[in-house]
């Protein structure tokens, strides 16, 4: 209920947009890689963080939807030109998402979905997913929000999605208001050639257990998670610095060690959750391993899920490459600007 407030609230009289018949809504929202985490929540049903966060974006990898009104009386989804069961868990979110936006009996919409990362597998689909369908929504039915409207919208989806309005590096701000208007992604203008994300995806099942579940097991049951807040405040103060001064290797080592922080405080849930495959920990061990013996400034981040991303600069995608062959690389910064 709270959740429809907060809709209310932001589209005030938009609520009662009708799309046109012949109207269609496509676009393209990236995935996003938290370098310091959203890890815990002060308000579940409106996923309002316990903590601030900062992301970048993966300007060519994300979802890419199409909005159409749909004769029929339910939602018609394909996702990667397969039809979503309306058994699946799947098909519920996206529903019950844009159940917020329409009268019971309103419209219904034909969606076409293109994820270019893998769904549910700890790859920030959900964040680039609820992202697209909030920018389409605004398109398709004339609502002519605010780039931060639409982010705290995304939010209401699912919490990362609210810095997936913006490609660059994006932070969260928690905000404190209850009803969380003062929660949403607000993009840095910095830009940095040259940095990339290596994505090692060893698997594309789903995962065994959703963030939103390990995220709530964790903030009841870890004793560890006491200390998250103070973790965060130090991490987001070194990585914006690390930012504004291009300073790589404080900024990839303090990615690393804040995953492994929120890691630690999974173990420690009760009961404990693991999301690593042997793969993840090989690959960890040969990312410590060639930092050693090469000294190149190579770090990793993991979310929740086994696969890793790397982060390194372009002048060492070579050899890094080399390394690990399986490597998908995403530039952050393609050209010069976002
Ligand atoms: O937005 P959610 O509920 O999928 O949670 C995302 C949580 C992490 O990916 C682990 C961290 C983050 O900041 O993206």
């Amino acid at each position: 209920m709270r959740r429809a407030d907060a809709v209310r609230h932001i589209l005030g009289e938009r609520l009662a947009s009708q799309p046109r018949t012949d109207s269609k809504a496509e676009v393209f929202a990236p995935a996003n890689i938290a370098l310091c985490k959203y890890w815990g929540k002060r308000d579940t049903e409106l996923n309002l963080p316990a903590t601030s966060s900062l992301s970048v974006s993966l300007p060519d990898r994300g979802s890419h939807i199409v909005l159409s009104l749909h004769a029929g009386e339910s939602d018609a989804i394909r996702l990667n030109d397969a039809p979503v069961s309306s058994a699946s868990s799947f098909y519920r979110r996206f529903t019950e998402y844009l159940d917020l936006f329409r009268t019971p009996s309103g419209w219904r919409v034909n969606a076409e979905i293109r994820s270019s990362v893998p769904v549910g597998a700890g790859l920030a689909s959900s964040a680039s997913g609820f992202a697209s369908i909030v920018i389409a929504l605004d398109q398709w039915l004339d609502w002519r929000l605010t780039r931060e409207e639409l982010s705290i919208l995304a939010r209401l989806g699912s919490g990362s999605a609210c810095r997936s309005l913006w490609n660059g590096f994006v932070e969260w701000e928690a905000g404190s208001r209850p009803d969380g208007m003062d929660s949403h992604g607000v993009p840095l203008s910095d830009n940095w050639p040259g940095f990339c994300i290596g994505l090692m995806i060893f698997t594309e099942r789903t995962k065994p257990i959703s963030s939103r579940e390990a995220m709530q097991r964790t903030v009841q049951t870890s004793r560890l998670y006491r200390d998250w807040p103070d973790t965060v405040e130090r991490d987001l103060c070194f990585i914006k610095k690390a930012i504004h001064e291009k300073n790589f290797h404080l900024l990839g080592k303090t990615a690393e060690s804040n995953a492994m922080a929120m890691h630690a405080t999974l173990r420690d849930a009760e009961p404990s959750i693991n999301y690593d495959l042997p793969e993840t920990l090989a690959a960890m061990e040969q990312v410590r391993q060639f930092r050693e013996t090469t000294g190149t400034d190579l770090y990793f981040t993991q979310d929740a899920g086994p696969n890793l991303k790397l982060l390194f600069m372009e002048q060492d995608l070579q050899q890094v490459a080399r390394y690990f062959p399986g490597m998908q690389t995403v530039r952050a910064f393609p050209t010069s600007g976002v």
